[in-house]
């Protein structure tokens, strides 16, 4: 039953930054995530949206609850393995697009299939590959200052989907855009879910976005308080 197989799932996790008297940012929270999803996360500032999706990416490890991709558990791997993990399965889009200021938008894409071992030729043809598909054919050699904003996250995109990932995770990443490139991006992002079948776990507080999703999910306070489908 490949439509319902389940890529990533997290079982009873929670978060508590250990500063002051505690924050518990994620509480108890079970989520499955879906091959070829479209799944946004949605709710107020500080309901733990960023952390919820750093714990899924493996960017941090929860205090309680377990993650898993596939069947792999995280709190199995090392420190090493999570960040392989992090490399090969997971492609990760940020709000700032947290580009490299001093690599060309080729170089940005190229770097992660680097780090894991894939020879030049290789990726630089795949790099081109995407590019193109994110509408940059024309960009490969422009650095990110020399890029406007929507450019710059659509580099950010094809460097997510560099390894081809497992799931692509996006942190508000139209909070940074105009309205217009915020569609164009949000369009990408649905033409790769669809024709890539590419699974998505984005979170966002733009009314427009909703529009997008498979899946909404609301949170308050660390918790999952609805989900519309
Ligand atoms: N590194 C950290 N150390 C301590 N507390 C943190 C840390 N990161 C987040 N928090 C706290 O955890 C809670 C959840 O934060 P998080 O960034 O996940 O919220 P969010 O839903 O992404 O908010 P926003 O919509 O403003 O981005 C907040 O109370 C925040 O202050
Ligand atoms: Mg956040």
């Amino acid at each position: 039953m490949p439509d319902s197989e389940v890529i990533l799932r997290a079982d009873e996790i929670t978060k508590i930054y250990l500063v002051g008297a505690g924050v518990k940012a994620v509480d108890h929270l079970s989520m499955e995530v879906g091959r070829g999803e479209f799944k946004l996360v949605t709710g107020p500032s500080g309901c733990g949206k960023s952390t919820l999706l750093g714990l899924l990416g493996g960017l941090d490890r929860p205090t309680y609850g377990e993650i898993y991709l596939r069947d792999q558990s995280y709190s199995e791997l090392s420190e090493n393995g999570l960040a392989r993990l992090r490399r090969t399965e997971v492609g990760f889009v940020f709000q700032f697009f947290n580009l490299l200021n001093d690599l060309t938008a080729r170089e940005n894409v190229e770097l992660p299939m680097r780090l894991v071992g894939v020879q030049m030729a290789e990726a630089g043809d795949r790099c081109a590959d995407l590019l193109s598909s994110v509408g940059l054919a024309e960009r490969m050699n422009h650095y990110p200052h020399e890029m406007s904003g929507g450019e710059q996250q659509r580099v950010a995109i094809a460097r997510a989907l560099a390894n081809d990932p497992a799931v692509v995770l996006a942190d508000e990443p139209t909070g940074n855009l105009d309205s217009k490139n915020s569609a164009d991006v949000m369009d990408l992002f649905r033409r790769l879910n669809e024709e890539r079948d590419q699974t998505f776990v984005v979170v966002s507080h733009d009314e427009a976005a909703h529009d997008y999703a498979s899946e909404i999910v609301h949170m308050q306070d660390g918790a999952i308080c609805r989900v519309e489908v």
